[in-house]
């Protein structure tokens, strides 16, 4: 079996990478990326030293291209990471989110289509149903919730879904669409609150917490989310779409305390900032869709999760910094990668 994993230098798509080396170590891995700000071939570095993972740097809004590849590796699956995926940036820049997230997904439904690709999977975010209030703890985001998306970003990646559910419908596309909460865990670039939190309060910086910091997100061990995308590639049902969530809400200032715990660091460093514009309250999933259908379970709790992740970021000072001062894209334009 041959997989294309596109984004497969960002955070979530890295750490998929090592899970499948994990799980299925015969696989062959094509890892497809632009490496813009977010894509860093560092964190794949062992993997790619393995002879069935291959690297090829591209842009999936680049119909040529992707036609190219395709027909060049002949895929049997392709999971989509691809994509711009900071809520802040796209309320300031929002163009290029469309193009990526947008187009980049239509021109790899089109290119899987033309070469009879056997799944195509969207991972999708819980981002697409919009928010829900703080007042109503009893409800969660089921996979019948309306899309409802606020932000440029959540309504890319909702057009984008609709794009895969009429390509299965039209064409007959064999899709899946995963939807998740909050990732968090080794590996993510340090402009999303958990890893922000971690590098500014080594550097004894203010931490910048929105608002009174009372809106809640469902966090999620990233490589329980890989496992579950893996589960769908195996089990899943063309044409469904699967939440994924471990039951991990916490509102966000209790989330930058218990960083500053971890490092030992005053409560006196945070920051309250202007809020987050059209800033979404709340999310909560509901998983009893892919836990009763293909058995998964999240393995990592929060307190884990996050004590891991401080530890990962602790030894791994260098990627961090390097994702920091730029001298990681510095050396893509070097070296051409790709
Ligand atoms: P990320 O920003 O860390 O990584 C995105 C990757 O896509 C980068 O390597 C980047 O270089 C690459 N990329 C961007 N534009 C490209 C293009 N035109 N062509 C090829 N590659 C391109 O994002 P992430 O957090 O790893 O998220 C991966 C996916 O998961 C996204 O689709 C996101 O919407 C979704 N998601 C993220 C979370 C989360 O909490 N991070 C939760 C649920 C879903
Ligand atoms: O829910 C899934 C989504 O989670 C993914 O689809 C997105 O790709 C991913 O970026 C994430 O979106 P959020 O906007 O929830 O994540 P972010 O880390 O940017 O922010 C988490 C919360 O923390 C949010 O309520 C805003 C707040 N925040 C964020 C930053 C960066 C702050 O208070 N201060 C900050 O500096």
């Amino acid at each position: 079996m041959k997989l294309l994993v596109t984004g497969g230098a960002g955070f979530i798509g890295n750490n998929f990478i090592y899970v499948q080396l994990d799980r299925h170590p015969e696989r062959e891995l094509v890892c497809l990326d632009k490496l813009t700000y977010a894509g860093n071939l560092e964190s794949l570095g062992p993997a790619l030293e393995r002879p069935n993972v291959k690297f090829i740097r591209g842009d999936i809004a680049d119909r040529e291209e992707m036609d190219a590849v395709i027909a060049q590796e002949r895929p049997d699956v392709v999971v989509n990471f691809a994509a711009e995926s900071h809520v802040d940036r796209s309320i300031t820049d929002p163009a290029v989110f469309l193009r990526t997230n947008v187009m980049g997904t239509q021109v790899l439904l089109d290119t899987c289509r033309i070469y009879g690709v056997q799944r195509f999977h969207q991972v999708s975010t819980d981002e697409v149903y919009g928010d829900l209030p703080l007042d109503r703890p009893e409800l969660a985001f089921t996979e019948d919730t309306p899309l409802a998306p606020s932000s440029p970003y959540s309504a890319s990646k909702a057009a984008a879904d609709l794009l895969c559910q009429a390509y299965h419908r039209t064409y007959g596309l064999p899709i899946t669409i995963s939807r998740c909460s909050n990732n968090y865990g080794p590996y993510q670039f340090p402009e999303k609150l958990i890893p922000l939190m971690i590098l500014e309060a080594l550097g004894d910086r203010p931490l910048p917490v929105y608002g009174q910091g009372l809106n809640v997100r469902d966090w999620l061990y990233v490589t329980d989310h890989c496992r579950a995308i893996d589960l769908i590639l195996e089990a899943g049902q063309p044409g469904q779409v699967y939440n994924i969530g471990g039951y991990g809400e916490r509102r966000n200032i209790d989330v930058v305390k218990a960083v500053l715990a971890q490092l030992d660091k005053p409560e006196s460093l945070i920051s309250f900032v202007e809020d987050r514009k059209g800033h979404d309250l709340r999310y909560a999933i509901d998983p009893a869709l892919i836990q009763r259908e293909l058995g998964w379970r999240p393995e990592t709790s929060f307190d884990e999760g996050l004590k891991k992740t401080i530890q990962w970021y602790l030894d791994n000072r260098s990627w961090l910094e390097h994702i920091v001062d730029g001298s990681w894209q510095d050396r893509v334009e070097r070296d051409r990668i790709g």
